[in-house]
């Protein structure tokens, strides 16, 4: 059937029916260019982190982090790939300055290595430990980049997985706390912007669990310990915020990244928007839940149970430190949801076989997650501010003879979910930027090289840059402020 439905068909039909009722349209809404604009002073950005770019693992006294030790594991990283060189960025930071300027952004999110700055993870500074930032920070200032700097995506001092136990540790956590407090005093004159820890629940969850994907340090700890784990994380949040406002300039502002569980409601109806509020709530209440409101929901600790992690009033209130913002990494909807008669008031619909995802066979591809994600966030916890840290795809590009990469799957991507974000800031949700998920091609983790990301193609044998088609896509949505 829908192979005999031809163009002329169509005009047929359309010509046949008012498409739009004379009376609606008298009354309907006029849509300008205008009216699919970003706020004017909405911030537009790109991200990376560390390990995934940098290479010069030894650079300047950096000690070795928990993802150098695993990487070099045989077997454990597709193609066994490892970060030793990655996108090579310690070394060429200016020229990727460069291309983010050429993209117009006005702000970019790096991470810092922890390890180059305390090679032992505490007590005694490297000398030479903030030089590389330092140096990325007046550049990117001197072009007109405003720095946004995360204190941990997931390369631990190997020192503190060997001595104490890494995050099984409470110790981590006081170390995390002084390393980020150290890190405040000496960037906050010219960085306004610090987020704690980059995605807790992946690192967690396939660091020290059971997740479908393995990462560093590649343990899989029974529940109870999983439980700790998280706490001591949030707990190194919370004391991390602590210390920044403590040893940071007044106007430094803090809050986390995280990969907020995305709620969305399967059809919009008043109580499956309700439910989808509720099962936010419930479905990050081991990370955002505990930071936002300062205590386990009792669904959490009901279904923990004895395995529940063991706390103090003390760490909640460390915990659920006030903060200026909370950034969300935003990639797919985790779950639809329907109103439900039981007592949670919500349940999760199954995903069929055939619901559309990208390149890497996890990313779904749903685009109204953009909109509900950070909707649903500032209603349930009054959130006044709202950083999308993190959105973005790989795909299989492929450079043509020409030397061009035609990306048209990552453009449709971008388009459609900056579309759903426009939707919420024009409905009031105060998203105040967005950053997309990457600059360029660079160590994508379990998946060594083989998954691309960037705005920027990388040879990485001869550390090449080359924009696709979408960094022009990009250029111009900034520019216009809005999805082109
Ligand atoms: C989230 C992580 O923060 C980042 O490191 C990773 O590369 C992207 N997701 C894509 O998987």
């Amino acid at each position: 059937m829908p192979h005999s439905f031809t163009r002329r068909h169509f005009a047929k039909l359309a010509g046949s029916l008012p498409l739009v009722p004379a009376v609606a349209s008298a009354q309907a809404t006029v849509i300008t260019p205008d009216s699919r604009c970003f706020p004017p002073d909405f911030v537009w950005g790109t991200a990376t982190s560390a390990y995934q770019i940098e290479g010069s693992v030894t650079a300047e006294g950096r000690g070795p982090s928990i993802w150098d030790r695993y990487a070099h594991l045989p077997g454990k990283i597709h193609g066994n790939d490892h970060g030793d060189h990655a996108s090579d960025h310690f070394a060429r930071y200016k020229e990727d300055v460069a291309l983010m300027k050429a993209l117009g952004v006005t702000a970019y999110r790096f991470s810092i290595a922890w390890p180059r700055v305390f090679p032992d993870g505490n007590g005694e500074p490297n000398p030479k430990g903030m030089d590389f930032y330092n140096r990325l920070v007046d550049e990117l200032l001197a072009n007109g980049v405003a720095p946004y700097a995360t204190l941990y995506h997931w390369d631990l001092p190997q020192s503190l997985q060997d001595r104490v136990g890494g995050w099984q540790s409470r110790d981590t956590a006081q170390a995390f706390g002084a390393y980020a407090g150290y890190v405040a005093q000496k960037i906050s004159d010219r960085v306004k912007h610090i987020f704690t820890i980059n995605e807790s629940a992946t690192f967690i969850d396939f660091g020290y669990g059971s997740g479908p994907v393995e990462m560093a340090p590649g343990l899989k700890l029974p529940q109870a310990e999983l439980n700790q784990v998280r706490h001591n994380v949030l707990l190194g949040h919370g004391l991390a915020v602590q210390a920044i406002r403590a040893s940071g300039h007044a106007d430094t502002k803090v809050g986390p990244a995280e990969n907020i569980v995305a709620c969305v409601p399967a059809i919009a109806t008043p109580q499956n928007i309700r439910a989808a509020e509720i099962a936010t709530r419930e479905m990050n209440g081991g990370y955002l839940t505990a930071m936002l409101e300062g205590r386990y929901t009792d669904a959490f600790l009901a279904y923990a149970g004895r395995n529940a992690p063991k706390f103090t009033a003390d760490d909640m209130k460390i915990i659920s430190s006030p903060l200026d913002f909370v950034g969300i990494n935003v990639y797919m909807p985790q779950h639809y949801v329907v109103a439900s008669e039981d007592p949670n008031g919500f349940s999760l619909l199954p995903f069929p076989r055939s619901f559309p995802h990208m390149e890497s066979d996890w990313l779904r591809m749903g685009p109204e997650a953009m909109y509900w994600a950070p909707r649903l966030l500032a209603r349930n916890w009054d959130v006044k501010a709202i950083y999308i840290t993190e959105n973005g795809t790989s795909g299989a590009d492929k450079m043509s003879a020409d030397g061009r990469v035609i990306d048209l799957d990552r453009i449709m991507y971008l388009r459609n979910y900056l579309t759903q974000l426009q939707r919420a800031t024009a409905e009031g949700v105060p998203v105040k930027g967005y950053f997309l998920w990457s600059l360029m091609d660079n160590f994508e983790w379990a998946d060594g090289y083989a998954k691309r990301f960037g705005l920027y193609h990388l040879d990485f044998d001869s550390q090449r840059r080359t924009p696709k088609l979408s960094a022009e896509f990009y250029r111009q949505t900034i520019a216009a402020n809005r999805p082109m």
